[in-house]
């Protein structure tokens, strides 16, 4: 089966406001309709996404997809600091980012913390981009495929079979986030091809098929094309190389 391609780019935590409005206007700009069998993602921090959903509202045209980068579980309730998934539909986001390894280590977050995630947004009709990756020392020493498949199988815990219908998979080496080392394509698309076989045991040899696996992890111009060529490897979740409307959109081109 062919699945969609879909290049995300997770701003983290740059871009005010009226950073976005302008960088997603410059993305609109040079949008190609050859790119029109990719979904393409922006995904700001929470305090530019109703910039975003408005500057994307006034283009009417545009292919631009919204997505948040964090979510709690609770549906509302006192949570000092909390933004809960209704919020995230309300401000137009179809996709949010969960699991990321920046997350797991700044802000504590557990493999049971991003399944509850997965699960509130899929209940509010959001897909959960879900994260997962190995370190520099677990890759040495030959566990990448167990412990990265351990902790999509915790994250996946609580979704059924059709709550996971619309679930993407992101396959992040945390040694290659933002670091100018990658794996080879090779290596990506065996660690990626372990995710799609776990979800295939858990939800049938279709859902298996149909997922979208993202890899992440120093993805720039000068070697999107070579993931974009690994067969299973359905796109990009992009850092550094998404803050910039050429190089983001280079990748993007890459997939289509
Ligand atoms: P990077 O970040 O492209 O800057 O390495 C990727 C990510 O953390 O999602």
């Amino acid at each position: 089966m062919t699945r969609r391609p879909l290049v995300a780019g997770n701003w983290k935590m740059h871009k005010t406001a009226s950073e976005a409005t302008r960088l997603i206007q410059q993305l609109a700009y040079s949008y190609d309709d050859a790119y029109a069998g990719v979904d393409v993602v922006v995904c700001p921090p929470f305090t530019a996404l109703r910039s975003a959903q408005v500057t994307l509202d006034f283009d009417t045209n545009s292919p631009l997809r919204i997505g948040a980068q964090d979510v709690f579980w609770e549906p509302s309730g006192a949570y000092t600091g909390a933004i809960s998934a209704a919020m995230l539909r309300d401000v137009a986001c179809s996709f949010c980012i969960v699991g990321h390894s920046e997350r797991r280590k700044y802000f504590s977050e557990t493999d049971e913390d991003v399944a509850r995630k997965a699960a509130a947004l899929t209940g509010e009709g959001i897909a959960p981009i879900i994260c997962c990756g190995e370190t520099i020392e677990t890759r040495e020493s030959g566990g990448t495929v167990a412990f990265v498949t351990a902790q999509i199988e915790a994250a996946l815990a609580l979704l059924s079979a059709s709550d996971a219908e619309p679930v993407v998979l992101a396959y992040e080496p945390v040694w290659a986030i933002g670091t100018g080392r990658t794996p080879t394509p090779e290596q990506a698309d065996e660690v990626c091809a372990a995710l799609r076989d776990c979800f295939r045991e858990r939800y049938g040899a279709a859902a298996g098929e149909a997922v979208r696996i993202l890899y992440g992890g120093s993805m720039n111009i000068g070697n999107g094309d070579a993931f974009a060529a690994m067969p299973n490897i359905d796109g990009g979740l992009v850092g550094g190389a998404s803050l910039e409307a050429e190089s983001f959109m280079a990748l993007v081109k890459a997939f289509s």
